[in-house]
């Protein structure tokens, strides 16, 4: 992989890149169009990294298709796949981490701890062979794509990280690939993670802002679904600290995390307030 890509760099051909953990799904597959349009050259990478997974996480059955996604990213004509293995990627004796500071403890950090040092450490060494020009994100793992940002930041990396619009299914479910867990009659109730956001986005717009009781009414929506069996949290955050917002102005993040059943599933939207005149 590296040696491929200095050629290509060699002949100053710009390079997108879309790391992903496969079993992919239009999700993804909207990542490598947007690079295959802004890139000469587009490279994807599958790894289920076992540093991002706590022990008692979904590791051993996350699901794993690499022939299908061989199929879909040929049809979306990606020039290059790159699937390492967990010994080539952390060979015996692998002991370094990144950690992005306060950003990695909250909201998904502060339930799945360490799991954004794994995303960190993971992503740097994908940068590092890579060496993209541009690499994507989805909004739909804002946190990801925010601690992502900030690390190529603070590591002088020159990549640009570029995060995309999430996409979902028909009755809004961000399209993921752990839906896979969800039953039949979980799969039909789990609109309702987007369509409480949505809601709250709207109350929002139509300028009722006390983030009090909007906060509570999200829940009670939320756990109305009985197959939610719990929320790890729901509310309004500033989208570069990610600290809880009590004061709703300015650009605020709507994200949601809940369990639908036994599968945890996120979703968040991004809502700019007119200031007042
Ligand atoms: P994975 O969950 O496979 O996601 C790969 C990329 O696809 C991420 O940037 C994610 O935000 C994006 N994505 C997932 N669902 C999406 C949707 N519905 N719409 C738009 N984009 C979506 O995120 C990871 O893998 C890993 O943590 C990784 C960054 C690869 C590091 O291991």
């Amino acid at each position: 992989m590296q040696d491929t890509v200095s050629g290509l760099l060699l002949c100053g051909k710009t390079i997108g890149f879309v790391p992903t953990m496969g079993a992919l799904h239009e999700g993804h597959l909207s990542l490598v169009k947007r690079a295959r349009q802004e890139n000469d050259k587009t490279v994807v990478s599958i790894f289920v990294n076992p540093l991002q997974f706590g022990p008692d996480e979904d590791f051993p059955r996350y699901p794993r298709d690499v022939e299908g996604d061989t199929e879909k990213l040929a049809k979306e004509a990606a020039d290059i796949l790159f699937i390492p293995d967990a010994p080539l990627m952390y060979p015996e004796g692998f002991l370094t981490r990144i950690e992005v500071g306060k950003i990695s403890d909250k909201l998904c950090g502060f339930f799945r701890p360490g799991h954004f040092i794994g995303v960190a450490t993971v992503v740097a060494k994908l940068f590092h062979i890579v060496k993209p020009t541009r690499s994507y994100f989805g909004q739909k793992d804002f946190q990801q794509a925010v601690i992502i940002g900030k690390m190529v930041r603070d590591l002088n990396m020159d990549i640009d990280v570029v995060i995309c619009p999430t996409i979902r299914e028909k009755d809004g479910l961000a399209m993921s690939s752990r839906n896979a867990y969800l039953t039949q009659a979980e799969r039909k109730v789990s609109g309702v993670l987007y369509r409480s956001l949505k809601e709250t986005a709207d109350l929002l717009t139509s300028g009722i802002i006390n983030s009090i009781h909007l906060k509570e009414m999200m829940h009670e929506k939320i756990l109305q679904e009985p197959a939610v069996s719990s929320i790890d949290y729901a509310g309004f955050y500033d989208p570069e600290t990610l600290k809880e917002l009590s004061m709703i102005q300015g650009d605020v993040l709507l994200a949601v995390a809940a369990k639908i059943g036994n599968t945890r599933l996120i979703d968040n939207i991004l809502v700019t307030m007119r200031k007042e005149r």
